[in-house]
């Protein structure tokens, strides 16, 4: 069974802020032409699957489309072409914002979360103790998350996901913020889930870990797939470029 499937997927973003509100509420027509104009690419025409069980790498340089490979599988985002196909429970992606309230403090956060995610009372309460204790969050826990920094972020983001119970785990960049003591634990939690025999989708700047961990690689490079197969192949064309 695929958990994943990408078919010619390509994703623009659209600037909204173009020519200000007089200009949308006056010149309607040429503020329309000028969205499609300031349309940004993110991803171009891409193709792939992930079987279940796998743990997949994603990797590339800064802007290559990465993140936004991610948030279409989590749903944030939508394909502008091709087809997204998603079977499972997916880890909701909370640092990309579809699931945090920026007034709620961090600890209000996670309990709307696993209100969303359909928890009961009981096992939220369970939860939240060991969420709040592994992002190491310390008293920011009770702050508004819009004051987080984007690492802070992460580290909530991060402790919500792999204490649901998902499917499919995404983790973007997650390994690189925090102290080496917390991307330890990161990374040991990690390979919790795939002994578990969890699907895993990784974005990921460290090759060592990337050739270890990661059944097949992909790289994406300037928004199209550039490479798909052997993580340590997969490194050689990333260092190559
Ligand atoms: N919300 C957004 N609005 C407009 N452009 C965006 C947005 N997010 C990302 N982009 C652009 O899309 C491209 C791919 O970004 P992203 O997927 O975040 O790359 P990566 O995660 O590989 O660094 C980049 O050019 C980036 O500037
Ligand atoms: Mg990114």
């Amino acid at each position: 069974m695929n958990r994943v499937e990408f078919k010619n997927v390509t994703k623009y973003y659209t600037l909204l802020q173009t020519g200000g509100i007089k200009d949308f509420l006056f010149h309607l027509p040429s503020y329309l032409r000028g969205l499609r104009k300031n349309r940004i690419l993110a991803l171009k025409n891409v193709s792939f699957s992930v079987a279940d069980g796998e743990v997949v790498a994603i990797i590339g340089k800064n802007g290559a489309g990465k993140s936004t490979t991610l948030g279409l599988i989590a749903g944030v985002l939508v394909p502008t072409e091709g087809e997204v196909v998603v079977n499972g429970r997916i880890a909701p992606l909370l640092e990309l914002g579809a699931g945090f309230h920026p007034d709620l403090t961090g600890r209000e956060n996670i309990i709307l979360n696993g209100i969303l995610l359909g928890m009961t009372k009981r096992e939220i309460t369970e939860k939240l103790e060991q969420i709040i204790e592994f992002s190491e969050l310390g008293d920011f826990i009770d702050k508004p998350i819009r004051i987080y920094s984007s690492g802070m972020l992460s580290r909530l983001g991060f402790s919500v996901a792999v204490h649901s119970n998902p499917d499919i785990l995404l983790v973007d960049e997650v390994l690189s913020v925090g102290d080496i003591e917390f991307q330890k634990k990161s990374i040991r939690k990690i390979y919790e889930f795939k002994e578990r025999g969890k699907t895993i989708v990784f974005v990921s700047h460290d090759m060592p870990l990337v050739k270890e961990l990661a059944d097949k690689a992909i790289v994406i490079n300037n928004r199209e797939k550039l490479f798909e197969g052997d993580p340590k192949e997969a490194v050689k064309v990333y260092e190559s470029l």
